[in-house]
């Protein structure tokens, strides 16, 4: 059986996931429960993927300090850059980089985001769950959770969840 690779990630009701100049003051504004569900989740994964832009933003916000040192960690990049204790990046076609991991026995696989390494693995078909928390803002314009020319997907609805003024839309994709 192998691992699953699972998008967990919120977006605003307009389907952004950031805004151009990459804030989330919209998101973080909102008013919602415990942790939104996050820990319960994070408890289901051992390796954690993000786009390089991600990377640099959640390490401006963590003023340096990487905050999942305690999962397996891979941040995709063309450009070349240093492995970190705590990060390997990677520049490797993303449905071999998939298979590799599959050789490895483990639990699921966050892809943590953003919108354009996400593309490439909607693209690829590499999606397994998608777990997209909507916020209630509409923000007109931003970085998309969804690009257009994207493959298309069909989904079967698994549960549903709400933190407050989240709703948590969990989804199976259909193979
Ligand atoms: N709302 C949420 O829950 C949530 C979650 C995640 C992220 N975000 C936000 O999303 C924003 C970033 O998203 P984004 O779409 O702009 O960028 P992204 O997908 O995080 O990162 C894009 C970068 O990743 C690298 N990359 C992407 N695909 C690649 C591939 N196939 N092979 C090798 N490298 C690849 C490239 O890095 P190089 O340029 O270094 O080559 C590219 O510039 C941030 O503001 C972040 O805060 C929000």
């Amino acid at each position: 059986m192998n691992r699953k690779v699972v998008v967990f990630i919120a977006s605003s009701l307009d389907g952004y996931i950031a805004t151009e100049d990459e804030s989330l003051e919209w998101l973080f504004n909102v008013e919602g429960e415990g942790d939104n569900g996050t820990s319960e989740f994070y408890e289901t994964v051992d390796t954690v993927v993000m786009g390089k832009r991600t990377y640099d933003w959640v390490m401006n916000e963590q003023a340096g300090e990487f905050p999942y040192k305690d999962k397996e960690c891979y941040v995709f990049t063309r450009s070349t850059v240093e492995n970190t204790e705590h990060v390997t990046f990677v520049n490797d076609d993303v449905s071999h980089f998939i298979q590799k991991l599959n050789h490895e026995k483990g639990n699921n696989i966050w892809l943590v985001g953003g919108g354009e390494l996400l593309s490439h693995f909607i693209r690829e078909k590499l999606i397994d769950e998608l777990i997209v928390t909507i916020a209630p803002r509409i923000i007109g314009n931003g970085i998309p959770l969804f690009k257009a020319g994207d493959d298309t997907l069909d989904l079967s609805l698994k549960g549903t969840q709400t933190f407050n003024q989240f709703v948590e839309l969990h989804y199976t994709v259909n193979t």
